[in-house]
């Protein structure tokens, strides 16, 4: 897809008001221009989920509920425009949980025809793609073009080849759970908590990464939806945390601490090296390597990726730590960029958990 011109530049200069609940994070944000961040309010319902082990969409959606308007009215006054400066509304529509998306939905699409103001509908995915180039020294979107573009987080982990705002072609994604899973999944198993990928970064972090050989996932694409992409851009780590699973029965821990942390710096080490090889392939010949998502916090991960853009002599664009998980300025951000869905296109659309984004690609050299 490719916006005229006029579209980009009015967009360009307005003030939006950005909200996200697809998830467990309750966000507001108010983004200036597409980049200059004015307000980026996050509340974090881990504190629900943890007793679980993960999330429950029933209590999420009811967080929402309740945490919405305080956390919109919070983003609007820290922003300094007032509603009066508000010039669009945009909302995260998919991919998430349908009953916590929905909350956002409503309530975005409410306040747009109450304010009378433009209404953008955004997919959680791009914006995470487009959470790197938030801040004022981040590069222009444009400028940076084509590149290659990794998403890993607790839903999504995937690979898609950018040419601009809108312009996206899927190289690879999970065949089954995404790389924040098999974090969160993993601490489970190693009795550290929820959310696993934080506890498993602070535990491995003195842990020897060989101290056991996890396999790295193969990936066959066998399934029809996934046919087109190619298996060695494609990811798989349900076996990983089955190995661990395995290994933790055969050898115990006995909760002994440096034991813990050895395995789980090689659990972590086996999950870093799944994602760096598929970047190594995709690459090829683009210059310029973007990573974003919650799992883009991991320490380890962001060393690696450090040394691999230094080998390969390549551009690493990384999100900032506060836009890496969940938040609503990369959905303002966005639509200030020009991307989403606008008007009444925009305002017909129901939730889409299941939502993707961009073209299959035909081959490597797509
Ligand atoms: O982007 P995000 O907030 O939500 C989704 O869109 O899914 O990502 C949440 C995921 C969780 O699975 C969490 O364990 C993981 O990001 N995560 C991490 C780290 N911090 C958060 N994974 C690895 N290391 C971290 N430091
Ligand atoms: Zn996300």
């Amino acid at each position: 897809m490719c916006y005229p011109t006029w579209r980009v530049l009015v967009i360009s200069v307005m003030n939006i008001l950005g909200i996200e609940t697809s998830c467990d994070e309750t966000s507001a944000a108010v983004v200036s221009g597409g980049r200059q961040v004015l307000s980026s309010v996050v509340r974090s319902q881990v504190e629900l989920h943890g007793a679980y082990g993960g999330v429950v969409p029933e209590i999420a959606a009811r967080s929402h509920v309740e945490a919405l308007p305080s956390v919109i009215e919070k983003a609007v006054k820290d922003s300094n425009v007032g509603w009066d400066g508000i010039d669009a509304v945009s909302v995260t529509y998919g991919p998430g949980l349908a009953s916590s998306l929905l909350v956002g939905l409503s309530a975005a699409k409410a306040l747009s025809m109450r304010l009378r103001k433009p209404f953008c509908a955004i997919n959680h995915i791009e914006a995470h793609i487009y959470s790197v180039f938030l801040g004022e020294n981040a590069p222009q979107f444009e400028s940076v073009c084509p590149f290659i573009s990794l998403v890993v987080s607790g839903g999504h982990t995937s690979l898609h080849r950018v040419d601009g705002v809108g312009r996206y072609t899927l190289l690879g994604q999970t065949m089954d759970d995404a790389a924040g899973e098999a974090f969160d999944k993993g601490a489970n198993l190693l009795g550290l908590g929820y959310p696993g990928g934080p506890a498993i970064d602070k535990a491995g972090a003195n842990g020897k990464t060989d101290f056991v050989r996890f396999p790295i996932g193969r990936q066959k694409c066998s399934n029809k939806v996934f046919a087109g992409l190619d298996p060695k851009l494609c990811f798989s780590f349900s076996g990983l945390k089955t190995a661990l699973r395995y290994y933790l029965d055969r050898n115990p821990t006995g909760g002994d601490k440096a034991n813990i942390a050895s395995i789980a710096a090689s659990y972590q080490e086996a999950i870093v090296d799944a994602l760096l090889a598929r970047c190594r392939t995709a690459i090829r010949k683009k210059a310029c390597l973007s990573v974003s998502g919650g799992v883009s916090l991991n320490s380890r991960l962001r060393v690696r990726l450090q040394e691999l853009a230094e080998e390969l002599r390549i551009r690493l664009l990384l999100a900032e730590p506060k836009y890496c998980a969940d938040n609503a300025a990369m959905v303002a951000g966005l639509a200030g960029a020009g991307g989403g869905i606008w008007g009444d296109e925009a305002m017909n659309l129901d939730v889409e958990p299941s939502l993707s984004l961009g073209f299959l690609a035909d081959s490597l050299n797509a």
